[in-house]
């Protein structure tokens, strides 16, 4: 390998970096470091004209890395990594092969003394310069096959189908059921969206939608479909999916409905809420797409008797399923929402036919408004909000503890539909802490309700049973003072109980139990609630799960009306377009690399990936670049050090540990502040930023997750003669990686103890938690570490191994 060309520019940003420090004796500094062929000090390096001049100097000087000392990388606003890596790619150099020092945030906006942070500034430049001797190429772009499977046919999923498929993209959309468009099909009558308060009838735009997916030629259609398996590989998703038995012939059928017409066989009915039936072969209901009948497999007897009557000889009931083995560069997970299961909530008696949840009472709305039990109109409907959500300990129904989103405008919508239809009927909405009807055009219908003398009851169902000579008796347990004046309706002591024809619960929505192993094997974290964890940071990556390029759209990532369901589908597709159009996936300056050699096998690093990038071979573990998003857990967590992340080895961090307090005056702690990535390290720029001042005796380097520093590394540190060393991470909640940072807490936790049974103090090594705007908790920080290392001394361990 050749020796490295090192080119440095050192810009004193117009006097704001060159008035606090001597920039000067930094570039004299600089000069005398080894392969370093060029410096360059500047009077500023940031407008479009400096920045066109930088590329032109760069292009002729020959260099091969570019040390940049002046603003931060993370938080400067004119000059930012991301701007220094798009000018590296026009200067034709690798963007890998870049270090910064940062003279100006964490130094001369930091100190009020000009020597002590000059000579910090040098110290900087030799970090970078330490860790830029070492910086190799990242591993090579991946492969990506542009191909994208959309698993679940509702409203999220056909939308995200679409808009790849518009794009140009292939798209294979694999579907359970029989119809496409979910949920959504199964509302009868649907908001039109935040600004228009009618609405539209899902009959109306659901094979819309629908057709869309079905007509366009890039979308491969799986319907009676369900995926068996998902594999990781190369970069790419290696899919089995097992294709349901073509037993009618779409091409053929033309939905002359004389094959149901004969079939003796019956089902309750999915698309029904299971409250009317369909025969084996049917179409589940007159505008279903695609537009053929479908046979249950597990119902059909194969009796015969729709072949002879379908006149285009349409069914084949020999047909069998088969599997289908694919491989797709992205996923999108669509597969909707089931409701809580109200059944596991004895008061609710959910068993009685005339209880009904939200969704089944849209079938009810329908189909005639009809009682269950006895088919008669109901004379008064009783609407409970928050069945299964909101759940407290002290709450009868648990359910979920979270807000389902949906519950209260869709049951306004209900109880609205239902007076506009049956003026007569009485309406009571119970809920339970307030009403959250949160969008405008809900609000609007929610006035419109009130206004129709609709009376709302604060309270909690406390049980319900059937009574004499039918209906129901619901009590509910008062939240309100006062009882509210209804007919029909006992008062005792805090709780009311309501005669109803009809009881509607309007059920939390969960995730579907169908999702939980694809999730599992796709590795993709969840929340308590068995939903996908999304990407952080949330603001930049909605859609995006934490394994790379597997969105989760819809209901699939949490409770959703149809419009945002519709808006998540087109944005993922949206994120997914630039990869699967370039057919390639370019790794970061940071990967992870396994080295097969020094693998136990051990599976520690598959355990704490939470990227889900890493799998085991028979040569041991083996990180995929593709997958890897260079957290640093592995490298970190390895017990033979077998893993390692690509331009932040070990040996990097140590290289920079080694120079970097080479010019503070004998006798100052030395104190280097390893900080995450993403929000401390910013903390710490902030901090310079806000004019806050810190003492000069400490050095950052910029880590990946807080987690990505094992605990040797620190070990070797304090050996090196470091006399306090700080990690700092995300604030709780808010790692970039989901949990690097609880990791890092408790690894410092476990350290901090060990030092005190070693009689070496705990005080030398701390953990924080500083986000973005804690600058002031990190110069707080800094300034305790200072005082307390002062009262410690010298760190005692290299003294001790000299003896
Ligand atoms: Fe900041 Fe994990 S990214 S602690």
């Amino acid at each position: 390998m050749s020796e490295p060309k090192i080119g440095v520019w050192i810009c004193d940003c117009a006097g704001m970096i060159s008035n606090h420090l001597d920039t000067r004796r930094i570039e004299e500094s600089a000069h005398k470091l080894p392969h370093v062929c060029l410096v360059k000090r500047t009077a500023k390096l940031c407008g479009r004209e400096d920045l066109e001049k930088l590329e032109q100097e760069i292009k002729s000087s020959g260099i091969d890395r570019l040390l940049f000392a002046g603003c931060s990388p993370r938080s400067s606003l004119k000059f930012p990594e991301e701007q220094l890596t798009l000018l590296m790619r026009h200067a034709g150099m690798d963007k890998a092969f870049f270090e910064v020092a940062n003279l100006r945030e964490q130094c001369a906006w930091l100190h009020d003394d000009v020597e002590a942070a000059t000579l910090k500034g040098i110290d900087l430049v030799r970090m970078a310069h330490a860790c830029l001797r070492s910086v190799e190429p990242p591993p090579a772009p991946a492969r990506i096959v542009p191909k994208a499977l959309v698993i679940g046919g509702g409203a999220a999923g056909l939308q995200a189908a679409r808009s790849l498929a518009t794009a140009g993209q292939k798209v294979t959309l694999v579907e359970r059921g029989t119809y496409l468009g979910g949920r959504l099909c199964q509302i009868g009558f649907l908001f039109q969206c935040e600004s228009w308060p009618a609405y539209c009838r899902s009959e109306c735009v659901g094979p819309v939608q629908a057709m869309d997916a079905v007509l366009n030629p890039g979308i491969e259609l799986l319907m009676q479909s369900e995926v068996l398996a998902i594999a990781k590989m190369n970069g790419n998703f290696q899919v089995r999916i097992k294709k349901g038995a073509a037993f009618v012939d779409p091409e053929k059928c033309i939905s002359c409905k004389k094959c149901a017409e004969v079939c003796p066989e019956e089902v309750k009915s999915d698309f029904e809420m299971g409250l009317a039936v369909r025969r084996a072969i049917d179409k589940d209901f007159e505008r279903a797409v695609p537009d053929v009948y479908t046979i249950i497999d597990e119902v059909c007897t194969r009796c015969g008797k729709c072949l002879p009557v379908c006149p285009t000889a349409a069914v084949n009931l020999d047909a069998r399923p088969h599997i289908i083995e694919d491989t797709f560069g992205a996923l999108f997970l669509a597969t909707g929402f089931e409701q809580y299961d109200l059944g596991r909530e004895r008061e609710f008696a959910s068993e009685q036919p005339d209880v009904l949840t939200g969704l089944e009472f849209e079938r009810v709305m329908d189909r005639g408004m009809l009682r269950p039990s006895d088919g008669e109109s109901p004379g008064r409907i009783v609407f409970v909000m928050c069945a299964g959500s909101r759940a407290t300990l002290e709450r009868v129904g648990q359910g979920v503890p979270y807000c389902s989103k949906t519950c209260c405008a869709a049951t306004v919508k209900q109880a609205e539909r239902v007076l506009a239809r049956s003026p007569e009927t009485e309406v009571i909405v119970v809920y339970h802490d307030d009403i959250r009807t949160y969008e405008r055009a809900f609000e609007s219908f929610y006035t419109h309700l009130r206004g129709l003398g609709v009376e709302f009851v604060n309270g909690d169902v406390k049980g319900v049973e059937a009574a004499e000579g039918g209906g129901l008796k619901v009590r509910i347990g008062l939240k309100q003072p006062e009882p509210p004046v209804l007919g029909n309706c006992g008062i005792a002591d805090k709780s009311i109980t309501l005669d109803t024809d009809l009881l509607v619960l309007a059920a939390a929505q969960t995730p579907r139990k169908t999702t939980s192993p694809l999730l599992q094997q796709l590795g993709v974290p969840v929340d308590r609630y068995g939903y996908p964890i999304e990407n952080q940071v949330r603001l930049l990556r909605p859609t995006e799960t934490l394994i790379d390029r597997v969105f989760a759209v819809g209901a699939a990532v949490g409770p959703k009306i149809v419009q945002q369901s519709v808006e998540q589908g087109s944005a993922a597709a949206m994120k997914a377009l630039p990869v699967l159009m370039s057919g390639s996936k370019e790794t970061g300056r940071f990967a992870s690399v396994i080295s097969s050699a020094g693998c136990t096998r051990c599976h520690t690093c598959m355990t704490v990936c939470p990227h889900g990038a890493i799998r085991m071979t028979e040569q041991g573990a083996l990180s995929d670049p593709a997958f890897c998003q260079a957290c640093g857990f592995c490298a970190a967590a390895c017990p033979t050090h077998a893993a390692q992340l690509v331009n932040f080895t070990d040996r990097q961090i140590l290289d920079q540990a080694c120079v970097a307090f080479d010019h503070l005056p004998p006798g100052e702690p030395k104190i280097l502040a390893l900080l995450c990535y993403w929000c401390s390290y910013s903390g710490g720029d902030l901090a310079g930023v806000k004019g806050m001042k810190a003492p000069p005796n400490f050095r950052s380097i910029r880590i990946r997750c807080s987690s990505s520093v094992n605990s040797g590394l620190v070990m070797e540190m304090f050996r090196m003669g470091i006399d306090g060393v700080l990690i700092a991470g995300c604030p709780e909640k808010n790692c970039h990686h989901a949990w690097g940072n609880y990791l890092s807490d408790r690894r410092v936790t476990l350290m901090r103890n060990l030092f005190s049974e070693l009689g070496f103090s705990p005080k030398r090594l701390r953990f924080e938690y500083i986000g973005v705007p804690q600058s002031q908790k990190f110069v707080s920080t800094i300034v305790q570490m200072d005082k307390d290392l002062r009262g410690l001394g010298p760190n005692p361990v290299p003294a001790a191994g000299r003896s």
